[in-house]
């Protein structure tokens, strides 16, 4: 999977993508991140990308002429998702990485200063993604949170120690909590259902910790599950 960047600071992009289970993907051919810098696209001599926004106001915002060559330039496939990260946009899930994990190329653009000109995103995007209700100062930091949890759903990305069986979000769910060893440290014992060797004990256990942390910790999710349950059982 083919993951394109266009961003006002391709090092950042870089430089998250080249670290862990990413840099790892990239090394053995998985993924492909493709930081482009839009400021490469701007026709201005001191390369600006930015200007004043029509009606006043504080601030500026990105021209539309220089992103749109930049997008221009990805030559991308007709179905190619173009995803304009903004604190406007429907917010990011377990969901949503499935469904883009589907797609063998995606495009981020990160918006900087106010935004961007509203013409150059009519014309190229395709969904409106954001990472939840606070405001930060860019798109990069979320483009590539979009990037770590698509890539990792990719075959072979993750190795089958890291992918578990059982996760958090994917079955609707909270992790139980884990320990390893020493099996006492600072005085706190390790559950000892979990030293019991017995298999289905332990299961159940892990499944009833589960069912307590969603409750206390995402009463929401918690809800859902059940209903999902109550409606299986029908
Ligand atoms: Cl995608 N961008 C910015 N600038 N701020 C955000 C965000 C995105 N998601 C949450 N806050």
């Amino acid at each position: 999977m083919k993951f394109h960047v266009m961003t006002l600071f391709p090092e950042l992009i870089e430089s998250a993508a080249s670290t862990s289970i990413m840099g790892r993907a990239i090394e053995s051919g998985l993924i492909e991140v493709n930081a482009v810098n839009i400021r490469d696209f701007s026709k201005d001599k001191n390369r600006r990308v930015d200007d004043y926004t029509y009606g006043g106001g504080a601030g500026m915002l990105m021209q539309a002429e220089p992103v749109y060559d930049c997008y221009r330039s990805l030559k991308l496939k007709s179905n190619t998702p173009v995803i304009y990260m903004t604190p406007v946009g429907e917010v990011f899930s377990q969901d949503k990485a499935e469904e883009l994990s589907k797609y063998d190329e995606l495009v981020f653009l990160c918006g900087h200063y106010e935004g961007i000109d509203e013409r150059v995103l009519e014309e190229s995007v395709t969904d409106f993604v954001s990472i939840g209700d606070y405001v930060l100062t860019g798109g990069e930091l979320p483009a590539m949170v979009l990037t770590d949890c698509v890539a990792r759903l990719i075959p072979g990305v993750l190795s089958n120690s890291e992918s578990g069986e059982i996760e958090s979000f994917s079955d609707g769910l909270l992790e139980y909590p884990q320990y390893t060893r020493p099996e006492v440290w600072r005085g706190k014992a390790v559950p000892e259902i979990l030293l019991s060797g017995d298999h289905a004990k332990v299961e159940k256990w892990r499944y009833d910790m589960s069912l307590a942390e969603t409750k206390k910790f995402r009463p929401d999710m918690y809800e859902k599950y059940m209903d999902d349950l109550r409606e299986r059982h029908r």
